[in-house]
């Protein structure tokens, strides 16, 4: 059996761990494996730069953080046109596969990097895909890899800010990765003990947030903690289109929505608000125990697909279970946070504000 490995997209803290399953639950079963990765995602597949991988490779890299790969990003709407010199992406990635006679190519990465794997399905390659990215955003799985890790790393940064917050009687605001969507700031946000949280998924209303900080002062509380998704938006931005969003955010010139609300809290209450965005640190380090387990699960899942010749599929976890789902089921499909979910009522129940109506 020969198979090709790629991790593509930004990185995370448990890629290797991922592949160390895969090919462990290889290893174990098929006689004989040849295993190719390629370097930097989809770029490795393209232009023809791969290695011959051995167990060794595998070893000792459950809890490496990183990619032993390397990876990069290769936006999907842009692999249907050529390179810079005229090459055909999708034909030079199938002549790739077909040159290595590959029985499978297992591809780990977020939303991106799947719709890019469906379309190698498409064009008839036999693909396995793992969903990667600390986002949690991934439709048809309930859980990606790497989301707990990175929940931690937030979490830990709050929890510091806390110490100095209080000392201070400060306004602090952490700035949550997670793209467009609000999963890591709202489970770091109630592990840390966040008073304001801030999602993409529910715009949010500058009163509110005042309102929540004057509450806090009025019950003898000095500091308070936002935590703030990176796509967090305010209501009436949420109103404008995509064009006259981004035509306010040039003229405003803030480096991010944190800085933007920092200022009007000031504004509003005098009291001092400072930004701490803990940034790329939330991808980086080990892999928490939970990520462990999962990627050895769905790395494990992963080799039974391939040996069973199940391909065109994601390995997902539903319901604490792996299971195979249709590539084409769930490309360009987006998990977000539901505003009414119950995490949210639970987190309102006990005084969280949401900065929205429903407080
Ligand atoms: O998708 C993972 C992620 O870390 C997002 O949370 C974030 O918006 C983005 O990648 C950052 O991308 P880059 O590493 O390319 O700056």
């Amino acid at each position: 059996m020969k198979i090709g490995l790629l991790t593509s997209g930004g990185d995370c803290q448990a890629l290797n761990a991922t592949m160390r399953g895969v090919v462990k639950g290889l290893y174990a079963n098929v006689e004989e494996l040849e295993v190719y990765g390629f370097y930097d995602g989809y770029k490795g597949l393209i232009y023809s730069k791969y290695r011959l991988l051995t167990s060794a490779d595998f070893s000792g890299i459950l809890t490496k953080g990183g990619t032993i790969l390397g990876t990069s990003r290769q936006p999907f709407k842009l692999m249907r046109e050529p390179d810079e010199n005229g090459l055909d992406k999708v034909a030079a990635m199938k002549s790739t596969y077909y040159k290595l006679n590959l029985d499978c190519l297992v591809i780990l990465g977020g939303n991106g990097t799947q719709k890019t794997a469906n379309l190698l399905r498409e064009e008839g390659l036999n693909i396995i895909h793992l969903p990667k990215t600390i986002d949690n955003d991934i439709f048809g799985t309930d859980m990606t890899f790497g989301f707990y890790s990175a929940v931690n790393v937030a979490t830990e940064a709050i929890d510091c800010i806390h110490t100095t917050a209080a000392s201070h009687n400060r306004v602090f605001i952490v700035e949550v990765m997670g793209h467009k969507v609000g999963w890591l700031t709202l489970y770091a946000g109630v592990a840390s003990g966040a008073d304001i949280i801030l999602l993409p998924e529910i715009p949010y209303e500058d009163k509110k947030i005042i309102q929540a900080i004057e509450r806090r002062h009025k019950n003898g509380k000095g500091f308070t903690i936002l935590a703030v998704a990176e796509g967090a938006i305010s209501k009436e931005d949420a109103k404008l289109s995509k064009k006259e969003l981004k035509k306010k955010q040039e003229k405003e010139h803030y480096p991010s929505v944190s800085y933007k609300i920092a200022e009007m809290i000031t504004k509003e209450t005098g009291i001092e608000a400072r930004v701490t965005v803990p940034g790329h640190t939330q991808r980086g380090g080990s892999p928490c125990p939970y990520d462990r387990v999962l990627c050895t699960r769905l790395g494990s899942a992963a080799a039974k697909a391939i040996i069973d010749q199940k391909y065109g599929n994601m390995v997902a976890i539903i319901n604490d279970k792996t299971e195979l789902v249709p590539l084409e089921k769930v490309a360009g499909k987006l998990k977000s946070v539901d505003p009414n979910c119950q995490m949210i009522k639970e987190a309102r129940r006990i005084g969280i504000s949401f900065a929205s109506k429903d407080d």
